[in-house]
């Protein structure tokens, strides 16, 4: 991180280090502004190297305070000490040797929670990607692994709780009040998968009995008093303990298995070796304090975490690019486990959502990069939807292309011919070529090549030759550094779906590869001709989204009312109607420019209404099709010269339109559609809950009056119920005495819960409307906002500039402005968070001129700074050039 060194790190530069890791035993000594951390490091020189060649460990931060080489004081003419590197020469030619290093370090003052610090009174730490560099100095780097012992020492009043990654081999205790516990992890690791923690934490215990019947202890590690809200997360890790064994034949490979939460965390949470360190936010759950949004999301991130302990900590990668190999691979773990505990396609739909709302901008923007980078100026910036999301779609690619079977035999390969290893993305892909026999050259470009490809396709029917044609061109746009793109290889699912709802089967096909649904589209233009088909057809493609791309199909609305209908594929029925939807939310945005009034087709209201009454569909894929795309999807589909009040104003009153029409369907619907018996989060009544939600929703449209959201926010007794109230009643009805009066009852109720405030926070920030920027400013001054937690200014300065598309882009750019002095103020404290808030701008230059100008004057002042983080340099010049 941090100092502004331009300095950028190229994979092409890629070469093992000059000495091996064999052991390392760390002994800290706690203290909140000085600890002691002393470092014992055995190499050897690597077989090859030159006997002249120094030993370079990596610091960040770091003042040396001690230096032995087999425990005799080494000479200052021996090493070079500066905060970044500590560099030591003529070392032994051969043979191993032990170097034992001594720093200080302050967990209280590290604000930029990377290395060990110190958050409500406890002990932790974050080192992925570079933060062990600030505890002491070290080959700081994935591809070095090695076993750990950790020894802690600390007062043992304040933190009777010392933990570290691996089994636990003993502690007792020490003088002057404090004791110690020393850990053992016999797993070589990388240093960015170290742990500790130290503190005061309440537990919740459980345990887990493997497939070979070892037994595991369970502990989540909670504030004191919140451990009723940890069960959920509990269950949530023994069902993916359960379903890693079941689906993909892992176990778990210690006795112990532990999540410590914590209240400041720069990210979601941390598969750090048997010590997962998790945000709070991830851990904590109750009916009345958690939404069923984030008890999904618990699950999916605790189920993220445990499997990498697989993909990610068993197999590591070999260097920082090859980044996706775990987040990428474990994203697509989790998603299935996801789809597997709930709805697979509702599942499917919520994702697409996300990987369109988040990864397809980034794609289409000034940080658009590789799944596979091949340079970055600072690794922390890569943690990226396109390393993550797109990552996982080129995994289920791959599955789409081999089939169930020959995926799980790749898979099965790279699990027994890497255990152990720091591993490249070429390494994964050649499992599934030497499993399968396929070559996946061409495929590979989608680890290479950034940019959605954008596949443009066309059908045609012939009676007479009873023949369907399928005419494809695929294009991918350039990127930064990328002008020109090689053809990719696009699985796309499709179906061939007949008059009478049926799917037809061909007699045969030419013109490309075809394997069951799937067909493969390799060549710039291609053209497939299937044969037999009797009737003229309708074409469902790309099916599941099999593949992450842009498609035009020009399709009728009586098309795509039929996929509506008749695709078995949930998701295509979804897709369909978003279609359907998509060209009216854009039309009327146009007509209110041009200052027409706003017609919205009735087919389209139809559909939508049918979907919503059609009781043989489950209730959360009514309520996904009955969202419609948001401000950011139309803005996304217009391209250019955006007008963020003409997209609001316009999808606003095709939403009007359609909850009038509908009136009757969402009355009944909000009244009818309650789950039976006590809460469950489960999908069918979190379900249940979405569709009761969403006709509330229509229902303020139609009526215009905030006395039944008013009324709703009273009975609710559940907080997704209370939270759907509260976000109706403030934007629909921002200046209402409902609203206020409902804002004032949430925050007396829920005044000592952060989590929660969180949710009155993030739902002020997104009123729309050039108002909010006042609500905003005023809100950074309540008491419950606390600038240094990373969640706080997340829910108010991120909600604001990342989800209220009227409100942060005001046309007096004064959104803007209020954003890069948010970013000045914080970056010199956490670069990391201040990186993250300025993504909110990557799509600025296609906003209208008046905006875009504005933008670009914001990020010039930010430009312009002579002390900015090297996170926050990397963005800005990015977003510039
Ligand atoms: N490996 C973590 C996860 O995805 C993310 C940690 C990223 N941390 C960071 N400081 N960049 O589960
Ligand atoms: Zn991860």
């Amino acid at each position: 991180m941090s100092t502004s060194e331009n300095k950028i790190v190229e994979l092409a530069h890629y070469r093992p280090t000059d000495f091996v890791l064999e052991r390392v035993d760390l002994t800290f000594e706690i203290d909140p502004t000085n600890t002691k951390v002393d470092a014992r490091l055995i190499f050897h020189r690597r077989d090859g190297v030159d006997a002249a060649a120094p030993l370079v460990l990596d610091g960040d931060e770091l003042t040396l305070s001690g230096l032995l080489l087999d425990q005799n004081e080494v000479p200052a003419s021996q090493y070079t000490a500066t905060a970044q590197s500590l560099t030591i020469r003529d070392l032994p030619e051969s043979g191993p040797f032990e170097i034992t290093v001594t720093t200080f370090i302050n967990p209280q003052a590290n604000s930029q929670l990377m290395g060990l610090y110190r958050t409500n009174g406890i002990y932790c730490t974050q080192c992925e990607a570079e933060g062990f560099r600030r505890i002491t100095y070290f080959p700081d780097r994935p591809d070095v692994l090695a076993p750990y012992t950790i020894t802690i020492i600390a007062d043992k009043a304040a933190n009777p709780l010392l933990l570290s990654n691996g089994n636990y081999l003993g502690g007792g205790n020490y003088d002057e009040g404090r004791h110690f516990a020393a850990w053992f992890d016999p797993h070589p690791k990388p240093s960015y998968l170290f742990a500790l923690v130290a503190g005061d934490l309440g537990v919740v215990e459980d345990s887990f009995t493997t497939m070979s019947g070892r037994d595991v202890a369970l502990k989540i590690y909670v504030e004191h008093g919140k451990e009723p809200r940890a069960a959920f997360a509990m269950d949530a890790l023994k069902r993916s303990m359960k379903w890693d064994e079941e689906r993909f034949g892992r176990e778990y490979d210690l006795d112990i298995f532990m999540v410590v939460a914590v209240s400041d965390f720069n990210m979601g949470a941390m598969e750090n070796k048997g010590l997962n360190v998790f945000n709070d936010k991830y851990v904590l759950a109750d009916p009345d304090t958690a939404t069923d949004q984030d008890y999904a999301n618990i699950e999916a991130i605790i189920a993220h975490e445990y499997f990498h302990n697989w993909t990610g900590n068993r197999i590591t990668c070999r260097d920082w690019f090859q980044l996706s190999l775990k987040e990428g691979l474990t994203v697509y773990r989790d998603h299935e486990f996801s789809a597997d505990m709930r709805s697979r396609p509702v599942k499917r739909i919520a994702e697409v959502r996300h990987l369109k709302s988040e990864q397809f901008p980034e794609d289409a923007g000034p940080l658009a990069h590789p799944v596979r980078p091949t340079k970055y100026r600072e690794i922390n910036n890569f943690y990226t939807t396109t390393i993550y999301e797109k990552g996982s779609e080129v995994i289920r690619m791959i599955a789409t292309l081999l089939g169930a079977d020959d995926f799980k035999k790749g898979l099965d390969l790279y699990f027994e011919r890497h255990d152990g290893d720091a591993a490249t993305v070429e390494d994964f892909v050649k499992c599934f070529e030497d499993a399968t026999g396929r070559d996946l050259s061409q495929f590979s470009l989608w680890y290479h090549q950034a940019g959605t490809p954008l596949v443009t396709a066309s059908g045609a029917y012939d009676a007479t030759t009873a023949t369907f044609t399928l005419s494809l061109e695929q294009m991918v746009p350039a990127t930064p550094g990328q002008p020109s793109k090689e053809p990719m290889h696009i699985p796309l699912s499709f179906a061939l779906i007949l008059a009478d709802g049926t799917v037809a089967t061909a007699t045969g096909v030419t013109g490309g590869e075809v394997t069951g649904e799937v067909l493969h589209l390799t060549e710039r233009n291609q053209t497939f001709t299937f044969t037999g088909i009797a009737s003229r057809p309708v074409l469902s493609l790309n099916r599941s989204f099999s593949a992450p791309i842009n498609l035009h199909l020009d399709q009728s609305p009586d098309d795509l009312a039929h996929i509506a209908r008749h695709d078995p594929d949930l998701f295509a029925r979804w897709q369909a109607l978003t279609d359907l939807a998509l060209p009216s939310l854009i039309q009327a945005t146009r007509d209110l420019q041009d200052g027409k009034t706003v017609e919205t087709p009735s087919a389209l209201i139809t559909a939508l209404i049918e979907t919503a009454d059609d009781e043989s569909l489950e209730p959360a894929f009514r309520a996904q099709v009955l969202t419609l795309p948001s401000e950011a999807d139309i803005a996304r589909e217009l391209g250019r010269n955006n007008d963020p009040d003409a997209i609001h104003a316009g999808r606003t009153s095709v939403l009007a339109a359609i909850a009038e029409a509908g009136v009757s369907t969402f009355q009944s619907l909000f009244q009818t559609m309650r789950p039976d018996g006590a809460f469950s989060p489960d999908a069918q009544d979190a379900g249940k809950r979405a569709l009761r939600n969403i006709a509330l929703s229509y229902l303020t449209y139609a009526e215009q009056s905030p006395a039944p959201v008013a009324e709703a926010f009273s009975d609710a007794d559940n907080m997704t119920d209370l939270l759907q109230a509260l976000t109706l009643l403030a934007h629909r009805f921002p200046d209402s005495g409902e609203t206020e009066g409902a804002l004032g009852a949430f925050l007396t109720r829920f005044d000592a819960n952060p989590l929660v405030i969180d949710k009155w926070f993030a739902v002020q920030a997104t009123i729309p409307g050039a108002a909010t920027l006042d609500r905003v400013n005023a809100l950074m001054n309540d008491p419950h906002f606390t600038p240094g937690n990373p969640n706080r200014v997340r829910a108010l300065v991120g909600s604001f500039a990342f989800s209220n598309p009227t409100g942060f882009n005001r046309a007096d750019g004064a959104g803007y402005r209020f954003l890069a002095s948010q970013i000045l103020q914080i970056d010199p404290k956490n670069p990391q968070l201040a990186a993250r808030l300025l993504t909110s701008m990557r799509s600025w230059r296609s906003l209208e001129p008046q905006r875009a100008d504005h933008a670009r004057s914001a990020l010039l002042t930010i430009d312009r700074s002579a002390t900015l983080s090297n996170d926050v340099r990397d963005i800005v010049e990015r977003m510039l050039k």
